[in-house]
């Protein structure tokens, strides 16, 4: 898609530790990921993957090296720019006690019902929403109705989605999802032509995407789509037919 022009991430030779700790999380990290991919991080747990992702949007800064996105290292970035542009969402769905709508715009207040039905459409949650007691009116948590893990990772994909970013990180949030709900939202966020970076611990999750990097104890190990790893990468070729 031509029109995609933002949304480029760039890592040169990351490298991290949280405060106060000696571990090196993430050891010398460099790629590239051009405007409109969908590029999966898969690894085992503890590899690093939420830990890289918390660099983008800032949730930590890099211990050496630099995160890029458009050109500019994020730490140059006015955060507000740097908010608007990332969309991040978290391993766990964190949703508050209030309506399904309240929920969804939540952070952009002003977001109207037809942008909060969009993203819900393209978060595969709008015909779920419809089927609740008062559709978008419909409490949620405490003494509102329950939802369940997979419906509330798409709400939680909604309210990333109804702010525009040019920047998605899905982290672990299709986990719940099954292979065919999981292809038509890939699909969505195409439409969207935003930059969707997606963690999984699934296989099949990670051939549905342009591009996988493969993490292991905080090294990129290898990269490329789903048949040049079956021939490059032994670890990717063992996690393929476990
Ligand atoms: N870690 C840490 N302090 C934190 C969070 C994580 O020291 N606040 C460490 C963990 O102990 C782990 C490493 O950082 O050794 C990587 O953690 P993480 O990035 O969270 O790993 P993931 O690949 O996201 O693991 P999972 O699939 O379980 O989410
Ligand atoms: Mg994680």
């Amino acid at each position: 898609d031509l029109t995609v022009n933002e949304g480029k991430i760039e890592f040169t030779n990351v490298s991290f530790q949280y405060p106060g700790t000696a571990e090196m999380v993430l050891e010398d990290i460099s790629f590239k990921i051009n405007p409109g991919e969908t590029v999966a991080i898969l690894g085992a747990t503890g590899a690093g993957k939420t830990s890289l992702f918390q660099l983008i949007p800032r949730l930590y800064d890099v211990t050496g090296g630099i995160v890029k996105i458009d050109g500019h290292d994020v730490r140059k970035m006015k955060m507000e720019n740097l908010r608007r542009k990332v969309g991040f969402v978290p391993q766990e769905a964190l949703l508050f006690t209030g309506s399904v709508k309240e929920n969804i715009s939540w952070g952009k207040e002003d977001a109207t019902m037809v942008e909060i039905t969009a993203a819900s459409v393209n978060a595969q949650i709008h015909e779920t929403i419809m089927n609740l007691p008062q559709q978008y009116d419909t409490r949620v948590g405490q003494k509102g109705v329950n939802l369940s893990g997979g419906q509330k990772q798409r709400l939680s994909i909604a309210r990333a989605l109804v702010r525009m970013p040019k920047i998605l990180l899905l982290d672990d949030s299709t986990s719940a999802l099954d292979m065919k709900t999981e292809a038509k939202l890939l699909g969505a966020l195409k439409e969207y032509t935003c930059t969707t970076l997606i963690i999984t611990q699934k296989i099949s999750t990670a051939i549905e995407a342009d591009r996988i990097l493969l993490l292991e104890d905080g090294k990129l190990l290898a990269e490329g789509d789903h048949d040049s790893l079956l021939k490059t990468s032994g670890l990717y070729k063992r996690i393929f037919q476990s």
